[in-house]
């Protein structure tokens, strides 16, 4: 069977970037590592701090940023960084080609009740080689990323990537390396299975509101047919379902806040889960346009995420023309 390592040699892209991946692949065994242990690790709980985005940080939030921090900055391919529990930029060495922004562990409301949680990742080019990075080299539209990624850590440790040429799937094996299971996978373009948190319904714009009645009605109703709903509140656990037999996955905008358009951060939830699932075939949308396609202002910067089979995500769209 072909481990990542050999995956990667063959694959046809720069070998600075194949050492960017092996690292964030070497650093999630760890956080996976301290998962395996449960209460035993000492991860379970929250910090008194709060991130950046105001959320209270868990003990493992804190920990799994920590390790993908210090072994990135340690990869002098990497010249920069950004996660969702830092909050600024990190700088790393001026001869790095690579940016990776990070969602250290995705899911944390899951961490402590021992159900699915994920790395997820997004690599992109920096603009000016040979110089330190500035916030401006990371404000790049998604579809300028290189490779994006993730880990989930639930019954088997999975890594998913794509480089840009499809996407293939790992699985680590008790002898400590990823061996690939699946290769260029492919999201079905039809579904009748969806996400999203409904407890936000009267939050959602009218258009979001219609479309879901009209999913609820099922065979009575416009679309025409039943569907299940699925709701791990990971969005990693989601993502990886939806690429495994379709689906839809949506964090529309919703106005509890309405300065923040949606929940999930752009560039590094965003923009990775799009740039996978359009590798596989599926199609991604902030309800008006591609998510690749958001110029983005800030590091840390919300979007509204519809993400999955191609025919839903289209049909969301069609309700909000
Ligand atoms: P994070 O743990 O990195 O903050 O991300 C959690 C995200 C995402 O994984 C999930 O889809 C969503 O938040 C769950 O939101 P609800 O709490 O509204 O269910
Ligand atoms: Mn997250
Ligand atoms: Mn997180």
């Amino acid at each position: 069977m072909l481990n990542l390592h050999d995956a990667l040699k063959q694959a046809d892209i720069d070998p600075q970037l194949k050492e960017v991946i092996g690292t964030i692949a070497a650093t999630c065994k760890s956080i996976g590592g301290k998962l395996r242990g449960g209460a035993l690790s000492g991860v379970y709980g929250s910090e008194s701090s709060e991130n950046v985005q105001g959320e209270v940080q868990k003990k493992l939030d804190v920990v799994a940023n920590a390790l993908l921090k210090k072994s990135l900055l340690n990869n002098r391919h990497v010249a920069g960084i950004a996660s969702e529990e830092e909050d600024d930029i990190i700088g790393g060495g001026d001869e790095g080609r690579y940016l990776v922004t990070f969602d250290p562990l995705d899911g944390s409301s899951n961490i402590d009740i021992n159900v699915s949680v994920g790395t997820i990742f997004s690599i992109l080019p920096t603009t000016k080689p040979g110089s330190q990075v500035t916030m401006d080299d990371f404000l790049q539209a998604g579809n300028q990323q290189v490779a994006a990624g993730y880990v989930l850590y639930g019954p088997a440790i999975t890594l998913v990537l794509t480089t840009g040429q499809g996407v293939d799937v790992y699985a680590l094996d008790y002898d400590g390396d990823f061996y690939q299971t699946h290769t260029q996978v492919q999201v079905p373009a039809a579904t009748q299975e969806f996400a999203i948190n409904m407890s936000n319904q009267r939050f959602w714009e009218p258009s979001m509101q219609n479309y879901v009645a009209d999913l609820l009605q099922g065979e009575e109703g416009p679309i025409g047919k039943r569907f299940n709903m699925r709701w791990v509140a990971s969005m990693v656990a989601e993502v990886h379902r939806i690429l495994t037999r379709g689906g839809i996955f949506m964090y529309p905008f919703d106005n509890r806040e309405p300065n923040k358009p949606g929940k999930l951060r752009l560039m590094y939830e965003g923009n990775p889960m799009s740039f996978l699932i359009e590798q596989a075939g599926g199609a991604s949308s902030t309800t008006r346009i591609p998510i690749m396609d958001v110029v983005p202002e800030q590091i840390h910067q919300r979007v509204p995420v519809i993400l999955g089979s191609r025919e839903e995500v289209e049909r969301v769209d069609t309700y909000h023309k």
